[in-house]
């Protein structure tokens, strides 16, 4: 058994989808179901009993405890977060509490349960607490400058990378203080199937298929290194069999793009595979908006650590995920329907009497 936190979101659903067609151990969800998080993304595993859902909070140490002991996992992944820079920007308590604070108590609960394992059966040495952060706490690049390595110092500038770095330290901490066998994953911008449309890919294909404007942020020449979210969780599942304690792995998919030609990519290629009624083209829709405040200029992740130790490399190019991921929201409109008019939250309270 292992536990996914966050395991409702965008990322963790991913995980869990890929790991249960690959493997059959089980693992417990256990997910608060945010804005963000939405147990319709598992409804291919409704009445699967190798997946155990649980509504709860990764601050809620009772709970935690009382998990553990029971469900005895041999690995925790810790994907439970808050996750949009904007929102961060606007408010950032939740991000203190779920991000920092969360992380500390699931720390505390994984470190008191790891402790009680049994030494000679060898639990204890196998036991793994994989914490996925992001390579926002790294900070801004120059357009020039070489990618994130692993060494390279945390400058967290938005209150969401500022709270992932904080949890990164803490993690970092539990390990050198207190022994507790952790590894830590730091990637590049995600998109696939599944991701809430606040983000910028999933957002733009979302809006332009509803005809609304595409709004760009600045002068969309801010440069993200794009990651189909598939090979972020084979790279995640190579880690926690073969990382070494302790170490931190930068994953990356070798995608440098501007904001937008990102956006210009995603409406060719709905001019392709959806027109418009009146044969018009999707990039009319764009639309220069002001910029994020703080917004950084640059990501780019060196990912020759995993390569070389783990012999993890990304399966997919830019042009093939993204193919990949817009076909994916042209055939599930009715997922898209749902996350939002907030219906799939609905159906998730019926499901588990939340
Ligand atoms: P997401 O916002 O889609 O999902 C987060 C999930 O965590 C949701 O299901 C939510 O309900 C759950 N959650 C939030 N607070 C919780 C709490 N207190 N207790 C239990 N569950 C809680 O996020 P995502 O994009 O899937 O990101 C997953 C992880 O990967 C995060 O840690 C994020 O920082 C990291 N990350 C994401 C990206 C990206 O591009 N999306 C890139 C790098 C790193
Ligand atoms: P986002 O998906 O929010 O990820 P992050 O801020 O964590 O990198 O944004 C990706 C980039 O796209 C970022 O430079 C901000 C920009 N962006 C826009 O230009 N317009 C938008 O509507 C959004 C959501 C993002």
């Amino acid at each position: 058994m292992i536990v996914v936190t966050g395991g409702a979101g965008f990322i963790g659903s991913n995980f869990i989808l890929d790991w249960l067609a690959g493997s059959d151990e089980p693992v417990l969800n256990l997910d608060k179901l945010t804005y963000a998080g939405n147990a319709a993304n598992l409804a291919a595993l409704a009445g699967d009993a190798r997946h155990v859902f649980v509504r709860g909070d990764i601050g809620d140490a009772p709970l935690l405890a009382r998990l553990l002991a029971e469900y005895k996992p041999r690995a925790i992944i810790n994907f439970a977060a808050e996750s949009h820079v904007d929102r961060s920007i606007h408010g950032a308590e939740d991000f203190i509490a779920t991000n920092i604070v969360g992380t500390f108590r699931l720390l505390e609960a994984a470190r008191a349960y790891w402790m009680g394992l049994p030494e000679g059966e060898g639990a204890r040495a196998a036991f793994r607490f994989l914490h996925v952060s992001t390579d926002e706490v790294y900070g801004s690049l120059a357009p020039v400058a070489p990618a994130f390595t692993e060494r390279h110092p945390y400058e967290p500038n938005s209150p969401y990378s500022a709270s992932k770095a904080a949890s990164d330290h803490l993690v970092r901490a539990w390990h050198h203080t207190h022994g507790l066998p952790v590894l830590t994953t730091n990637c590049s911008n995600n998109y696939g199937p599944y991701q809430f449309p606040e983000k910028l890919i999933a957002l733009m294909i979302v809006n332009a298929l509803a005809g609304g404007p595409l709004p760009v942020y600045g002068d969309g020449q801010q440069v993200r290194d794009w990651l189909y979210v598939a090979d972020h969780c084979s790279a995640i599942r190579r880690v926690l069999a073969a990382g070494r304690v302790g170490e931190t792995y930068n994953i990356g998919g070798h995608n440098e793009r501007a904001n937008l030609d990102i956006v210009r990519v995603i409406c060719d290629l709905l001019d392709e595979c959806a027109p418009r009624a009146d044969g018009g083209s999707y990039r009319a829709q764009i639309t220069h908006v002001t910029d994020r405040p703080g917004h950084d200029r640059r990501y780019a992740i060196d990912a020759r650590k995993i390569e070389h130790e783990l012999g993890w490399r990304p399966a997919e190019t830019f042009d093939t995920g993204i193919r990949k991921t817009v076909a994916w929201y042209l055939s599930h409109a009715d997922w898209v329907r749902g996350v939002q008019s907030g219906a799939y939250r609905d159906w998730v309270a019926t499901q588990y009497g939340a």
